[in-house]
């Protein structure tokens, strides 16, 4: 343990961060060692993780000075934001600020920051195709993260931009996945018309940010994107029929219909699937499949994915 370079990692309790966490400590021959920040050791997420052999601190990411602390004597730092915490862009921005901030103080020598497009630098706030939210975003949840690339290169750290993709766990807990209509028929709704979606299996994020860690200097200052697949709904809705063994209808909504939508941030999706929809050519050409395969050959495929988890999907 004494002679593995640290990886400190913000969200090691969640998704993106615990699948890092778990690749380290699954490759106990290799040289790096896992450093799982979480505000709170005594989590039962927490205390799964040091049982592995993680190193748990406390830290939070409103509080630079915990997070100089944290980072110290780590050689690596995973940095990502919890923005459906709070859904404040202005949070996840300061957050953001924080990370790359004590990051180089703390002389971290290669931070993976996971980020998203800053989607005002194709459509400006003027632009009214989509509603403009919050006075300052079109895609909250994404623009703050585009937006805090340029903290974490001015501040001179040496980064890693890592573009993660929807993730198909969204189908469990997001309320985007399929559901059954009340005339007995199962419909995957989406407003993405015929384009594609990248996404991927959550936990394939960690493993990707893990290889890029270990093949370290030629990634600096680069921005990878990562995806598991590229599909439309049509076929998401087929790989779903064949898992579930009866028929999933596509229903490709329009933006304006999902804006309406009860769900939380329904407005801040419906402009992100518009945006993938437009952009898909951009957003995809992104998304390697092949190149994040390189990094994760591992990479679960939808079917695979759905494989593990279709049972988890709730269709009320
Ligand atoms: N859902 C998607 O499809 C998708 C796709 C791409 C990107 N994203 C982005 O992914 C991010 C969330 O990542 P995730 O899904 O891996 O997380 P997650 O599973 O939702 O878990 C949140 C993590 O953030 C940590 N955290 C929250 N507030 C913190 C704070 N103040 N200080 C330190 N740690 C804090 C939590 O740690 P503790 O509770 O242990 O402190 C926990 O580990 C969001 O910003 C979202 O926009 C989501």
């Amino acid at each position: 343990m004494a002679d593995k370079k640290i990886i400190a990692i913000l969200g090691a309790t969640g998704y993106q961060g615990g699948g890092l966490a778990r690749a380290i400590l699954n490759d106990r021959t290799g040289s790096f060692a896992a450093r799982a920040l979480t505000r709170d050791p005594d989590s039962e997420k927490a205390q799964a993780l040091a049982k592995l052999g993680a190193q748990v601190v406390k830290a939070d990411a409103n509080n630079i000075n915990s997070l100089r602390q944290a980072f110290d004597g780590a050689f690596g730092a995973f940095c990502v934001t919890s923005y459906w915490e709070h859904f404040l862009p202005e949070k996840d921005l300061a957050q953001a600020s924080n990370m790359a901030m004590a990051a180089k103080q703390a002389g971290v020598k290669h931070v993976i920051w996971s980020t998203l497009e800053d989607t005002r630098l194709k459509v400006p706030l003027q632009d009214k195709r989509m509603p403009t939210l919050m006075e300052h975003y079109k895609v909250p949840h994404f623009d703050a993260k585009g937006e805090s690339d340029k903290v974490f290169q001015q501040s001179g750290t040496p980064t890693t931009f890592l573009r993660t993709s929807f993730y198909w766990e969204d189908f469990i807990y997001f309320g985007l996945g399929p559901k059954r209509q009340p005339d007995g028929t199962i419909a995957l709704k989406l407003p993405i018309g015929d384009k594609k979606l990248p996404g991927i299996a959550a936990e394939d994020i960690g493993r990707c940010a893990y290889s890029i860690f270990r093949k370290g200097v030629e990634f600096i200052g680069q921005t990878i994107g990562i995806a598991g697949e590229h599909l439309t709904g049509s076929q998401m809705a087929a790989a779903l029929t064949r898992a579930l063994g009866e028929t999933v209808r596509y229903d490709a909504v329009t933006p304006e219909e999902f804006r309406e939508y009860d769900k939380p941030a329904a407005k801040d999706f419906a402009n992100m699937f518009q945006y993938i929809s437009e952009f898909e050519k951009d957003f995809c050409g992104a998304r390697n499949v092949e190149s994040s395969r390189g990094l994760d050959p591992d990479l679960l495929t939808f079917d695979r994915w759905l494989a593990k988890n279709k049972d988890r999907i709730p269709l009320t």
